[in-house]
């Protein structure tokens, strides 16, 4: 029987196989009911101890050999290209693929976090289901402030201060109360209101929020910052107009416009003849903020300005409806797979 073992080794070794279903038929050659090796087993158990126990181990290879080299010639069966692909030039690049754009909300919110991160700001995010404190009380409202009230604010469950955020604004409340100064952040996010949807209003919208809380800092700090920001984003020729204002987290407050960059300030129906186009809020941050924050006012002081992305990419690409945001229409979307 040895010298049958050694033979069917060798024979095993240079198996091949043109296809699984030759493969198959030498499983079932060797290994199956009726099988070669499968009947040396069948042998094996007639022989007495002393030949079992010299044989049994050479036959036991003998089989694993001849199952491996099997399954071995069955999976180069399968992988082998099968004749429906035969001639076709499988080196060939793949067909061209549309890619997806990005959205112009994305685009412009991006453009915005490089222009700060340039000038040394850290993107921060926080949580857009928040609580009273965050949104409204830390940040100085008055207790009976009318962005308090359940017309302007979306609030999760009744008779709870737990809320949609009205105002990315919240997040410094929350980097506040754990950074030491200097903080130097911007936070981009989504913000809710409840107002009825048209084309000048939206229940949801996107805001960035900058604030910059260290020793020394000045309203001109707040004004070169604004100047910086105004040119990168609409070009060198911008020039920039701040008006009082009121927010209960700034004092003093302003609104910031830019010189109209459709018609360059001359006056058109887009700045309604005024060369001026408002775009963001800003202002010195109230030392009632800073102490309900932990920061100690008379230490530190800080700036704050916040804007509408929406308006932003308004002025950018002049879209008319802000529901063109939300709506998904591919048509829109992909007028901006050139831009940036
Ligand atoms: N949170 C304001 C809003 O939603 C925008 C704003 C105004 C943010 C002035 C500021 C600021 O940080 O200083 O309308």
């Amino acid at each position: 029987m040895i010298d049958r073992i050694k033979a069917l080794t060798e024979e095993i070794n240079c198996l091949t196989a043109t296809d699984a279903q030759a493969a198959e038929a030498l499983r079932i050659k060797y290994l199956g009911k009726k099988g070669v090796i499968t009947s040396l087993f069948n042998d094996f158990k007639a022989l007495d101890s002393d030949r079992k126990r010299e044989l049994g181990q050479p036959l036991n290879i003998l089989k694993n050999l001849a199952t491996e080299k099997i399954s071995a010639l069955k999976e180069a069966a399968a992988m082998a290209p099968d004749e429906s692909v035969a001639g076709l030039d499988l080196t060939r690049s793949a067909a061209p693929m549309p890619l997806g754009t990005r959205h112009p909300i994305t685009l412009v919110r991006n453009e915005i976090t490089a222009i700060f991160s340039r000038l040394g700001f850290t993107i921060a995010e926080g949580p857009e289901i928040e609580d009273d404190w965050h949104v409204f009380s830390a940040l100085n409202f008055a207790e009976d402030h009318p962005a308090r009230d359940m017309q302007d604010t979306f609030f999760i469950s009744r008779g709870t201060d737990v809320l949609l955020r009205t105002h990315t604004s919240s997040v410094q409340a929350r980097v506040m109360e754990h950074t030491r100064p200097p903080i130097r952040i911007i936070c981009p996010g989504r913000v809710y209101r409840n107002e009825a949807i048209s084309a000048r209003a939206h229940c949801f919208f996107h805001q960035v929020e900058a604030l910059y809380v260290d020793t020394n800092v000045s309203y001109a700090d707040l004004r070169q910052t604004l100047m910086y920001f105004a040119q990168e984003m609409f070009g060198p020729e911008t020039k920039i107009r701040l008006r009082p204002s009121y927010f209960p987290f700034t004092e003093p407050s302003a609104e910031m416009d830019i010189s109209c960059n459709l018609c360059g300030g001359k006056g058109c129906s887009f700045c309604k003849h005024t060369g001026w186009v408002e775009i963001l809020g800003c202002g010195m941050v109230d030392p009632n903020v800073l102490d309900a924050c932990g920061i100690d006012s008379k230490k530190y002081s800080g700036f704050a300005l916040g804007m509408g992305i929406e308006r932003i990419t308004n002025l950018k690409y002049q879209v008319k409806d802000l529901r063109m945001f939300s709506e998904n229409d591919k048509r829109f979307l992909e007028e901006f797979t050139s831009a940036r």
